[in-house]
Protein backbone atom coordinates (compact mmCIF):
# COMPACT_ATOMS: atom_id res chain seq x y z
CA UNK A 1 0.00 0.00 0.00
CA UNK A 2 1.43 3.27 -0.79
CA UNK A 3 0.74 6.42 0.62
CA UNK A 4 -2.76 8.26 0.32
CA UNK A 5 -1.91 11.75 -1.83
CA UNK A 6 -3.66 14.61 -1.42
CA UNK A 7 -6.22 13.92 -4.53
CA UNK A 8 -7.16 11.04 -2.53
CA UNK A 9 -10.66 10.76 -1.01
CA UNK A 10 -11.17 11.56 2.37
CA UNK A 11 -12.40 8.00 3.64
CA UNK A 12 -9.17 6.61 1.52
CA UNK A 13 -7.26 9.50 3.61
CA UNK A 14 -9.12 8.51 7.00
CA UNK A 15 -7.71 4.85 6.65
CA UNK A 16 -4.42 4.55 4.91
CA UNK A 17 -2.52 8.15 6.07
CA UNK A 18 0.36 7.23 8.14
CA UNK A 19 -0.73 3.54 8.36
CA UNK A 20 1.58 1.23 5.88
CA UNK A 21 2.13 -1.99 7.17
CA UNK A 22 4.62 -3.38 9.34
CA UNK A 23 7.76 -3.93 7.23
CA UNK A 24 9.46 -6.58 9.21
CA UNK A 25 6.26 -8.56 9.60
CA UNK A 26 3.31 -7.53 7.15
CA UNK A 27 1.44 -6.93 9.99
CA UNK A 28 -1.38 -5.03 8.47
CA UNK A 29 -2.09 -2.81 11.48
CA UNK A 30 1.07 -1.14 12.31
CA UNK A 31 2.16 -2.11 15.60
CA UNK A 32 1.84 0.25 18.71
CA UNK A 33 5.64 1.11 20.15
CA UNK A 34 5.83 1.34 23.53
CA UNK A 35 9.63 1.77 23.77
CA UNK A 36 10.60 4.89 25.44
CA UNK A 37 13.71 4.99 23.70
CA UNK A 38 15.78 3.91 20.90
CA UNK A 39 19.05 2.20 20.14
CA UNK A 40 21.69 4.45 18.45
CA UNK A 41 24.26 3.19 15.56
CA UNK A 42 27.05 5.06 17.14
CA UNK A 43 26.61 8.02 18.66
CA UNK A 44 23.68 10.77 17.42
CA UNK A 45 23.44 7.87 14.72
CA UNK A 46 19.28 7.64 14.96
CA UNK A 47 17.32 5.67 12.93
CA UNK A 48 14.25 7.83 11.70
CA UNK A 49 15.41 10.23 13.82
CA UNK A 50 13.89 8.69 16.78
CA UNK A 51 15.83 8.88 20.06
CA UNK A 52 13.60 9.06 23.05
CA UNK A 53 9.49 8.76 23.45
CA UNK A 54 8.45 12.42 24.41
CA UNK A 55 10.23 14.25 21.65
CA UNK A 56 8.73 11.46 18.62
CA UNK A 57 7.18 8.08 19.05
CA UNK A 58 6.13 6.20 15.77
CA UNK A 59 2.55 5.38 16.85
CA UNK A 60 1.75 8.86 17.40
CA UNK A 61 3.96 9.87 14.25
CA UNK A 62 1.27 7.14 12.37
CA UNK A 63 -1.38 9.36 14.20
CA UNK A 64 0.23 13.24 13.17
CA UNK A 65 0.40 11.88 9.46
CA UNK A 66 -2.92 10.93 9.24
CA UNK A 67 -4.48 14.13 10.97
CA UNK A 68 -2.38 16.15 8.40
CA UNK A 69 -3.61 14.71 5.31
CA UNK A 70 -7.32 14.58 6.69
CA UNK A 71 -7.06 18.43 7.59
CA UNK A 72 -5.49 19.21 4.46
CA UNK A 73 -2.51 20.57 5.97
CA UNK A 74 1.48 20.48 5.85
CA UNK A 75 2.05 19.35 9.76
CA UNK A 76 0.36 17.78 12.61
CA UNK A 77 1.36 17.54 16.35
CA UNK A 78 -0.40 15.23 18.86
CA UNK A 79 -1.19 16.07 22.58
CA UNK A 80 -2.20 14.56 25.75
CA UNK A 81 -5.61 16.54 25.39
CA UNK A 82 -7.04 19.39 23.21
CA UNK A 83 -5.93 22.09 26.30
CA UNK A 84 -2.72 20.63 26.21
CA UNK A 85 -2.73 21.29 22.17
CA UNK A 86 -3.96 24.92 23.06
CA UNK A 87 -2.06 26.02 25.52
CA UNK A 88 1.07 24.92 22.72
CA UNK A 89 -0.16 26.49 20.18
CA UNK A 90 -1.09 29.96 22.79
CA UNK A 91 2.96 29.84 23.82
CA UNK A 92 4.11 29.08 20.33
CA UNK A 93 2.29 32.32 18.90
CA UNK A 94 2.01 34.60 21.76
CA UNK A 95 4.25 37.07 23.89
CA UNK A 96 3.36 39.17 27.07
CA UNK A 97 1.43 41.96 25.70
CA UNK A 98 -0.37 40.00 23.13
CA UNK A 99 -4.38 40.00 22.78
CA UNK A 100 -6.35 37.11 21.62
CA UNK A 101 -9.81 37.81 20.43
CA UNK A 102 -11.77 34.82 21.27
CA UNK A 103 -15.72 33.91 19.93
CA UNK A 104 -18.06 34.45 22.94
CA UNK A 105 -19.50 30.96 22.62
CA UNK A 106 -16.53 28.73 23.32
CA UNK A 107 -15.53 25.77 25.31
CA UNK A 108 -15.09 27.03 29.04
CA UNK A 109 -11.81 25.66 28.99
CA UNK A 110 -10.04 27.49 25.83
CA UNK A 111 -11.10 30.60 27.68
CA UNK A 112 -10.11 29.67 31.23
CA UNK A 113 -6.62 28.53 29.62
CA UNK A 114 -6.04 32.04 28.06
CA UNK A 115 -7.72 34.06 30.69
CA UNK A 116 -6.61 32.19 34.06
CA UNK A 117 -3.24 30.63 32.96
CA UNK A 118 -1.76 32.55 30.36
CA UNK A 119 -3.51 35.71 31.95
CA UNK A 120 -0.66 35.44 34.54
CA UNK A 121 1.94 35.61 32.19
CA UNK A 122 0.90 39.12 31.02
CA UNK A 123 -1.92 38.01 27.45
CA UNK A 124 -4.59 39.23 27.45
CA UNK A 125 -8.26 37.81 25.89
CA UNK A 126 -11.41 39.86 24.73
CA UNK A 127 -14.57 38.01 23.48
CA UNK A 128 -17.06 39.47 20.37
CA UNK A 129 -19.45 37.12 18.90
CA UNK A 130 -17.56 35.72 15.65
CA UNK A 131 -20.84 34.85 14.18
CA UNK A 132 -21.00 38.46 13.35
CA UNK A 133 -18.43 39.51 10.92
CA UNK A 134 -18.99 43.89 11.69
CA UNK A 135 -18.57 43.23 15.39
CA UNK A 136 -15.34 41.03 14.62
CA UNK A 137 -13.94 44.16 12.20
CA UNK A 138 -15.19 46.86 14.63
CA UNK A 139 -13.38 45.06 17.90
CA UNK A 140 -9.91 44.32 15.22
CA UNK A 141 -9.95 48.21 14.32
CA UNK A 142 -10.56 49.06 17.97
CA UNK A 143 -7.42 47.41 19.16
CA UNK A 144 -5.10 44.63 17.22
CA UNK A 145 -5.23 41.33 18.15
CA UNK A 146 -2.24 38.69 17.64
CA UNK A 147 -4.94 35.31 17.42
CA UNK A 148 -8.77 35.61 16.58
CA UNK A 149 -9.76 31.99 18.20
CA UNK A 150 -13.01 30.77 16.73
CA UNK A 151 -15.59 27.47 17.03
CA UNK A 152 -17.98 26.85 14.11
CA UNK A 153 -20.29 25.16 15.07
CA UNK A 154 -19.98 26.86 18.69
CA UNK A 155 -20.23 25.12 21.52
CA UNK A 156 -23.12 25.07 23.33
CA UNK A 157 -24.81 27.28 21.05
CA UNK A 158 -24.02 26.14 17.72
CA UNK A 159 -23.31 29.45 15.83
CA UNK A 160 -21.93 29.18 12.39
CA UNK A 161 -19.30 31.95 11.65
CA UNK A 162 -18.02 32.46 8.13
CA UNK A 163 -14.35 30.79 8.26
CA UNK A 164 -13.51 32.19 4.29
CA UNK A 165 -14.43 35.83 6.13
CA UNK A 166 -13.32 35.45 9.65
CA UNK A 167 -9.80 34.59 7.66
CA UNK A 168 -9.82 37.56 5.47
CA UNK A 169 -10.59 40.01 8.64
CA UNK A 170 -8.26 38.70 11.16
CA UNK A 171 -5.16 38.43 8.17
CA UNK A 172 -5.85 42.04 7.17
CA UNK A 173 -5.36 42.83 10.46
CA UNK A 174 -2.36 40.88 10.83
CA UNK A 175 -3.49 38.07 13.59
CA UNK A 176 -3.68 34.31 13.76
CA UNK A 177 -6.83 32.97 13.14
CA UNK A 178 -7.47 29.91 14.65
CA UNK A 179 -10.69 27.40 13.99
CA UNK A 180 -11.26 25.03 16.92
CA UNK A 181 -12.82 22.01 14.42
CA UNK A 182 -13.79 19.46 17.24
CA UNK A 183 -17.53 19.75 16.68
CA UNK A 184 -17.49 19.48 13.03
CA UNK A 185 -14.63 17.54 12.92
CA UNK A 186 -12.52 17.10 9.22
CA UNK A 187 -15.72 15.03 7.38
CA UNK A 188 -17.98 17.67 7.73
CA UNK A 189 -15.64 20.76 7.34
CA UNK A 190 -12.04 21.64 6.53
CA UNK A 191 -10.91 25.21 7.74
CA UNK A 192 -6.88 25.39 6.04
CA UNK A 193 -8.74 25.25 3.27
CA UNK A 194 -11.07 28.19 3.99
CA UNK A 195 -8.27 30.32 4.62
CA UNK A 196 -7.78 29.45 8.61
CA UNK A 197 -4.03 28.95 9.39
CA UNK A 198 -4.33 26.41 12.38
CA UNK A 199 -6.98 23.98 13.54
CA UNK A 200 -7.17 22.78 16.85
CA UNK A 201 -9.31 19.98 17.64
CA UNK A 202 -10.27 17.87 21.27
CA UNK A 203 -9.53 14.41 19.66
CA UNK A 204 -11.19 13.23 22.45
CA UNK A 205 -14.49 13.85 20.65
CA UNK A 206 -15.54 12.85 17.48
CA UNK A 207 -12.10 11.62 16.36
CA UNK A 208 -11.49 9.27 18.69
CA UNK A 209 -15.43 9.12 18.57
CA UNK A 210 -15.70 6.01 21.39
CA UNK A 211 -15.60 8.24 24.78
CA UNK A 212 -12.38 5.93 25.60
CA UNK A 213 -9.25 8.42 24.94
CA UNK A 214 -8.32 11.70 25.95
CA UNK A 215 -6.42 13.84 23.28
CA UNK A 216 -5.76 17.00 21.32
CA UNK A 217 -4.54 18.01 18.16
CA UNK A 218 -2.76 20.87 16.06
CA UNK A 219 -2.87 20.97 12.16
CA UNK A 220 -1.25 24.28 10.41
CA UNK A 221 0.89 24.98 7.09
CA UNK A 222 2.99 27.34 8.77
CA UNK A 223 6.42 25.53 8.85
CA UNK A 224 8.46 28.27 11.26
CA UNK A 225 5.14 28.14 13.92
CA UNK A 226 4.72 24.99 13.34
CA UNK A 227 8.52 24.68 14.48
CA UNK A 228 7.74 26.36 18.02
CA UNK A 229 4.72 24.35 19.01
CA UNK A 230 6.78 21.00 18.01
CA UNK A 231 9.58 22.72 20.16
CA UNK A 232 7.24 22.86 23.32
CA UNK A 233 5.36 19.89 22.41
CA UNK A 234 9.03 18.30 23.56
CA UNK A 235 10.08 20.76 25.69
CA UNK A 236 6.67 21.13 27.73
CA UNK A 237 6.25 17.50 27.03
CA UNK A 238 2.26 17.17 27.15
CA UNK A 239 2.29 14.23 24.29
CA UNK A 240 -0.11 11.70 23.61
CA UNK A 241 1.45 8.28 24.72
CA UNK A 242 1.44 5.30 22.72
CA UNK A 243 -1.82 3.94 23.79
CA UNK A 244 -4.01 6.63 23.15
CA UNK A 245 -2.53 7.45 20.32
CA UNK A 246 -3.15 4.30 18.39
CA UNK A 247 -6.97 4.42 19.87
CA UNK A 248 -7.34 7.26 18.17
CA UNK A 249 -6.08 6.60 14.83
CA UNK A 250 -8.22 3.42 14.93
CA UNK A 251 -11.43 5.73 15.86
CA UNK A 252 -10.66 7.97 12.94
CA UNK A 253 -10.64 5.44 10.47
CA UNK A 254 -14.28 5.34 10.69
CA UNK A 255 -14.85 8.74 11.07
CA UNK A 256 -16.43 9.56 7.94
CA UNK A 257 -19.03 6.73 8.56
CA UNK A 258 -19.71 8.18 12.04
CA UNK A 259 -20.31 11.45 11.29
CA UNK A 260 -22.90 10.85 8.20
CA UNK A 261 -24.95 8.79 11.38
CA UNK A 262 -24.24 11.34 14.08
CA UNK A 263 -25.61 13.90 11.64
CA UNK A 264 -28.99 11.98 10.20
CA UNK A 265 -29.76 11.37 13.75
CA UNK A 266 -29.36 14.60 15.06
CA UNK A 267 -30.96 16.06 12.09
CA UNK A 268 -34.06 13.94 13.21
CA UNK A 269 -33.90 14.95 16.92
CA UNK A 270 -33.80 18.74 16.62
CA UNK A 271 -37.00 18.33 14.16
CA UNK A 272 -38.41 16.16 16.77
CA UNK A 273 -37.32 18.57 19.53
CA UNK A 274 -38.58 21.89 17.32
CA UNK A 275 -42.03 20.82 17.04
CA UNK A 276 -42.46 19.24 20.92
CA UNK A 277 -44.69 21.56 22.91
CA UNK A 278 -42.18 21.78 25.52
CA UNK A 279 -39.24 22.89 24.01
CA UNK A 280 -38.76 26.15 23.87
CA UNK A 281 -35.73 26.59 21.57
CA UNK A 282 -33.70 24.22 19.30
CA UNK A 283 -30.05 25.13 18.14
CA UNK A 284 -29.04 23.00 15.37
CA UNK A 285 -27.86 24.58 12.05
CA UNK A 286 -29.32 21.62 9.90
CA UNK A 287 -32.71 23.13 10.68
CA UNK A 288 -33.54 26.26 8.18
CA UNK A 289 -35.12 28.45 10.37
CA UNK A 290 -31.66 28.38 12.60
CA UNK A 291 -29.94 32.00 11.32
CA UNK A 292 -26.26 29.83 9.96
CA UNK A 293 -28.24 27.76 8.05
CA UNK A 294 -27.35 28.20 5.05
CA UNK A 295 -23.66 29.70 5.92
CA UNK A 296 -23.29 25.87 7.05
CA UNK A 297 -24.30 24.30 4.24
CA UNK A 298 -21.68 26.02 2.23
CA UNK A 299 -18.50 25.64 4.57
CA UNK A 300 -19.76 22.16 6.05
CA UNK A 301 -20.76 18.59 4.77
CA UNK A 302 -23.23 17.93 7.25
CA UNK A 303 -25.00 19.48 10.00
CA UNK A 304 -22.86 17.71 13.15
CA UNK A 305 -24.18 15.39 15.99
CA UNK A 306 -25.11 17.73 18.18
CA UNK A 307 -28.27 19.25 19.41
CA UNK A 308 -28.76 22.12 22.04
CA UNK A 309 -32.31 22.72 23.44
CA UNK A 310 -33.78 25.85 25.67
CA UNK A 311 -36.76 24.78 27.73
CA UNK A 312 -38.96 26.88 29.65
CA UNK A 313 -36.30 27.91 32.67
CA UNK A 314 -33.54 26.42 34.41
CA UNK A 315 -35.87 23.95 36.63
CA UNK A 316 -37.26 22.55 33.44
CA UNK A 317 -33.75 22.17 31.79
CA UNK A 318 -32.60 20.56 34.53
CA UNK A 319 -35.23 17.51 34.76
CA UNK A 320 -35.35 17.41 31.03
CA UNK A 321 -31.12 16.36 32.05
CA UNK A 322 -31.48 14.04 34.36
CA UNK A 323 -34.71 12.35 33.04
CA UNK A 324 -33.28 10.86 29.70
CA UNK A 325 -32.51 6.87 30.23
CA UNK A 326 -30.36 6.23 26.87
CA UNK A 327 -29.08 9.46 26.88
CA UNK A 328 -26.67 9.22 30.30
CA UNK A 329 -25.49 12.44 31.98
CA UNK A 330 -22.26 13.09 31.16
CA UNK A 331 -19.53 15.52 30.44
CA UNK A 332 -18.08 15.33 26.98
CA UNK A 333 -19.32 14.47 23.08
CA UNK A 334 -18.81 13.07 20.26
CA UNK A 335 -19.04 9.31 21.15
CA UNK A 336 -21.23 6.71 19.47
CA UNK A 337 -23.11 7.19 22.60
CA UNK A 338 -25.75 9.84 23.34
CA UNK A 339 -24.86 11.89 25.91
CA UNK A 340 -26.85 14.26 27.70
CA UNK A 341 -25.03 18.06 29.24
CA UNK A 342 -26.48 20.95 31.55
CA UNK A 343 -23.61 23.47 30.11
CA UNK A 344 -24.06 25.97 32.99
CA UNK A 345 -22.85 23.68 35.79
CA UNK A 346 -21.21 20.85 33.56
CA UNK A 347 -18.90 21.99 30.64
CA UNK A 348 -19.58 25.32 31.24
CA UNK A 349 -18.99 25.63 35.03
CA UNK A 350 -16.18 27.83 34.58
CA UNK A 351 -17.33 30.79 32.34
CA UNK A 352 -20.77 31.47 35.21
CA UNK A 353 -20.71 35.21 35.24
CA UNK A 354 -18.65 35.97 32.26
CA UNK A 355 -19.26 36.98 29.01
CA UNK A 356 -18.97 33.40 28.10
CA UNK A 357 -21.89 32.28 30.47
CA UNK A 358 -24.49 29.65 29.02
CA UNK A 359 -28.36 30.68 29.55
CA UNK A 360 -28.94 28.12 32.78
CA UNK A 361 -32.60 26.97 30.63
CA UNK A 362 -29.90 25.14 27.70
CA UNK A 363 -29.32 21.65 27.27
CA UNK A 364 -26.87 20.09 24.82
CA UNK A 365 -27.00 16.85 23.28
CA UNK A 366 -24.58 15.21 21.64
CA UNK A 367 -26.87 12.65 19.46
CA UNK A 368 -24.89 9.57 19.14
CA UNK A 369 -25.20 6.44 16.66
CA UNK A 370 -27.93 4.57 18.35
CA UNK A 371 -31.22 3.46 16.76
CA UNK A 372 -33.11 6.16 16.08
CA UNK A 373 -36.19 5.17 17.06
CA UNK A 374 -35.13 4.57 20.48
CA UNK A 375 -33.42 7.83 20.76
CA UNK A 376 -36.61 9.86 20.10
CA UNK A 377 -38.69 7.35 22.28
CA UNK A 378 -36.35 8.22 25.16
CA UNK A 379 -36.35 12.40 24.67
CA UNK A 380 -39.90 11.76 24.56
CA UNK A 381 -40.52 10.30 28.01
CA UNK A 382 -37.94 12.49 29.67
CA UNK A 383 -40.28 15.87 28.23
CA UNK A 384 -42.85 14.07 29.85
CA UNK A 385 -42.47 14.32 33.25
CA UNK A 386 -43.03 17.02 35.54
C1 LIG B 1 -14.68 22.42 21.44
C2 LIG B 1 -13.67 21.94 22.44
N1 LIG B 1 -12.39 22.33 22.33
C3 LIG B 1 -11.45 21.92 23.22
C4 LIG B 1 -11.78 21.10 24.29
C5 LIG B 1 -10.70 20.69 25.26
O1 LIG B 1 -10.29 19.38 24.97
P1 LIG B 1 -9.82 18.30 26.06
O2 LIG B 1 -10.96 18.08 27.00
O3 LIG B 1 -9.48 17.11 25.22
O4 LIG B 1 -8.63 18.89 26.75
C6 LIG B 1 -13.09 20.68 24.45
C7 LIG B 1 -13.46 19.82 25.57
O5 LIG B 1 -14.62 19.60 25.88
C8 LIG B 1 -14.07 21.11 23.50
O6 LIG B 1 -15.36 20.74 23.60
Amino acid sequence: MTEPTADSGFETRAVHAGQAFDSTTGAVIPPVHFSTTYAQDGIGGLREGYEYGRSGNPTRTALETQLAALEGGAHALSFASGLAAEDALLRAALKPGDEVLLGNDVYGGTYRLIARVLGAWGVSVRVVDMSDLDAVRAALEERPARIVWVETPSNPLLRITDIAGLARLGHDAGALVVVDNTFASPALQQPLALGADVVVHSTTKYLGGHSDVVGGALVLNDDALYGEAKFLQFAVGAVSGPLDAWLTTRGIKTLALRMQRHSENAQEVASFLSSHGSVAHVYYPGLPAHPGHELAARQMSGFGGIVSVALADAASARRFAESTRLFQLAESLGGVESLMNYPDEMTHASVRGTELAVPPEVVRLSVGVESIADLLADLDQALARR
